[in-house]
Parts: structure tokens; C-alpha cells; sequence
């Protein structure tokens, strides 16, 4: 069908795009404005990599349309550091090894400042609970932990 014009507010910019209807957040984060930062695992809600936050709770970018967030503040991995400061939880995650090959690293680190934020961090069960959604094929899971422990503090 037909194309439409798109606004979505991306880390604090609004930017324009014109897609169609049915692209998912994700492929509009991607393929429209280069954000490739979020990464596409299995582009159907099981593992994770796609998590970023819209109105600061996760969510996964490939089970929503880019349409749906229009209005809302969405915020990617390219939007948690402040300048040249890292976010704690980035820096934890490089302190820790929370990751090998790093592809699943975006969306481990979104979903870990969704759980602290949100209160799932008390302990390592309800941590390891509460990101069970994004998966590691490296198997970096300790490490993982270890990052969201330290930034729970
Ligand atoms: Fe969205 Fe896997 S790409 S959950």
C-alpha cells in the first residue's frame, strides 16, 4: 500500500520518514534513519536484540509498528550516553565482559536499565527472570549479570 509520512521522536529528535504502514519500529529504527545500534535477531519477539524503550519502559521494536510510537519519546542504544560519558550501565558492561560476539549487547544493555529502573534488579533470580526475553547465544549470561548487579548497586 501506500507510503506515509512518519514522525518519530528518536532520542530527543524528532525525525520524518516516509514508509509504509506496516514497518515495524524496528526496520525503521534500521533501514530508514541508520540507527543500527538495535539489532534484528529473530524479528519475532524471541530473543531480544531489538529492545529499546519507549516512554522508558523496553520493548521489543520488531513485535510493534513504527506508526504505533508516533508521539512517543523512544530512546535506542545511541541515546543512552551522555556526550562522551557512557551510561553506568554500558560502562558496567564493559567492566564485566557482559558480552562475547556483542550482538545481543544493545538490547541486553536496554532491557538491564529497564530492569534497574523498574525495580526487577533485587536480586540474581529476579534479574535473570526479568531478562530471560533477551538471549545470549555466547552464553556471556554471568558476566550479563554481574553488569546489572553492580548498576543496582
Ligand atoms: Fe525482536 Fe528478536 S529481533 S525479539
Amino acid at each position: 500500500e501506500g507510503v506515509t509520512s512518519l514522525q518519530l521522536k528518536i532520542n530527543g529528535t524528532v525525525r520524518t520518514i516516509q514508509a509504509e504502514p506496516r514497518v515495524t519500529l524496528l526496520d525503521a529504527l534500521r533501514e530508514y534513519m541508520d540507527l543500527t545500534g538495535t539489532k534484528k535477531g529473530c524479528d519475532h519477539g524471541q530473543c531480544g536484540a531489538c529492545t529499546v524503550h519507549v516512554d522508558g519502559r523496553r520493548i521489543n521494536s520488531c513485535l510493534t509498528l513504527a506508526v504505533m510510537q508516533q508521539g512517543k519519546e523512544i530512546t535506542t542504544i545511541e541515546g543512552l550516553a551522555k556526550g562522551d560519558d557512557l551510561h553506568p550501565m554500558q560502562e558496567a558492561f564493559i567492566k564485566h565482559d557482559g558480552f562475547q560476539c556483542g550482538y545481543c549487547t544493545p538490547g541486553q544493555i536496554m532491557s538491564g536499565v529497564a530492569c534497574v529502573k523498574e525495580g526487577h534488579a533485587s536480586s540474581d533470580d529476579q534479574t535473570r527472570e526479568w531478562m530471560s526475553g533477551n538471549l545470549c547465544r555466547c552464553g556471556a549470561y554471568p558476566n550479563i549479570l554481574a553488569a546489572v548487579r553492580e548498576v543496582a548497586g
